[in-house]
């Protein structure tokens, strides 16, 4: 099967490329990016020489890019990651997300449908469903509201691959999965960029009053739920994954702290983030009893070798916090 990745220089795409790789070695990986602020290649050096492998610098949003990747490498299958993910840039500048994740799906799903595409996973979030409060959680049932840019764009996309499965019959499948954590996180996210700042004694930038709950997962049992809504995901269906793993923010930073053995008085309370979303936290019954998937990787497991990922790998995100990011960090966190 000729499976093309969008987006697999990013976290979760990068996580995803290799795992699929080492599962499943007569598959061939294609994989498309635009190489955005987000798109790194060094995340899959070991594996860009293994001759299942292929990347294409292409961009979702240009129609004729899409269409000659997916000829030339006769795609069977297409699971799409390429998007812009960072809410706190979506607040910054809004148009990029609306580009990418709405714009530039909707083109793949249109190539997607002309060519004959035999499966489409759309990977979205549980940001879709909005805010929670203090009980419950979300389910595949549960309203769409988002709340934010990024969220909003993501509903947008996740209703257009509905539609094109509804109207054409566009084998779809949506992906909804809860806060990921692992390797390759670029670190303007809660964990790298707490991580990153530790290590450098900086300030830990902690929004409004830390009790906003996250449910965190394992990037690769995101990686290994995506693989079952892959080849066993009903057409048409949502998936919902997460961890069963809620923290509130303040709470897993001062865990992160007493690993790495750093004081508490790195942290700084700032200004919360307009339109901050209380708390997520996902049921994944469905998934769990209809295609019979489970986490595998504890938090605990989980965290210590994340954390010691960013420790080994320092180079990787000294590069990356060395660039433009300095300027994105100037901005978001200078005058909070
Ligand atoms: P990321 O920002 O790390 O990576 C995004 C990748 O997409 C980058 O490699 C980037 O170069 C590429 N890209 C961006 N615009 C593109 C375009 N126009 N054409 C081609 N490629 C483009 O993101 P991530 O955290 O790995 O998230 C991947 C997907 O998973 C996203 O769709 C996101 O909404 C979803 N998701 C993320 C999380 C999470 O916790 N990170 C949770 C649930 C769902
Ligand atoms: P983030 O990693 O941006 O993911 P999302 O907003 O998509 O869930 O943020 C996770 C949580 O951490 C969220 O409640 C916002 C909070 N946060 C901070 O308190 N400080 C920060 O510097 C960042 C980046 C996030």
């Amino acid at each position: 099967m000729t499976i093309l990745v969008t987006g697999g220089c990013g976290f979760i795409g990068s996580n995803f490329v290799k795992y699929m790789l080492e599962t499943y070695p007569e598959d061939i990986i294609v994989n498309f990016d635009k190489l955005t602020y987000a798109g790194n290649l060094e995340n899959l050096q070991d594996i860009e020489k293994n001759p299942k492998y292929h990347f294409v610098k292409g961009d979702i949003c240009n129609r004729l890019e899409v269409e000659d990747c997916i000829k030339k490498f006769n795609t069977d299958v297409i699971v799409n990651f390429a998007a812009e993910s960072h809410v706190d840039r979506s607040i910054l500048g809004p148009a990029v997300f609306i580009e990418t994740n709405i714009a530039g799906t909707g083109i793949l799903l249109q190539v997607a449908k002309e060519i004959g595409i035999k499966k489409f996973v759309q990977i979205s979030t549980d940001e879709v469903y909005g805010s929670l409060g203090n009980d419950g959680k979300f389910t595949e049932t549960t309203p769409l509201h988002p709340n934010s840019p990024y969220s909003a764009s993501k509903t947008s996309a996740d209703l257009l691959a509905l539609a094109y499965e509804h109207t054409f019959g566009l084998p779809v499948v949506i992906t909804r999965c809860s806060n990921n954590y692992g390797p390759y996180q670029f670190p303007e996210k809660l964990l790298p960029l707490m991580i990153a700042n530790a290590f450098d004694n900086k300030p830990l930038p902690v929004y409004g009053d830390g009790m906003n709950i996250r449910d965190w997962l394992y990037v690769k049992d995101h990686c290994i739920a995506i693989d079952v809504a892959l080849r066993e995901g009903k057409v048409g269906e949502v998936y919902n994954i997460g961890g069963n793993n809620e923290w509130a923010n303040i709470n897993i930073i001062k865990l992160l702290l007493k690993i790495i053995n750093k004081p508490e008085s790195l942290i700084k309370y700032v200004k919360d983030r307009p339109g901050h979303d209380r708390r997520y936290a996902i049921d994944a019954s469905k998934i769990e009893k209809e295609l019979g998937w489970k986490p595998s990787v504890t938090f605990e497991i989980g965290l210590e070798k994340t954390i010691k990922w960013y420790l080994e790998n320092e180079n990787w995100w000294r590069r990356i916090i060395s660039g433009e990011y300095q300027q994105y960090y100037q901005k978001l966190y200078g005058n909070r």
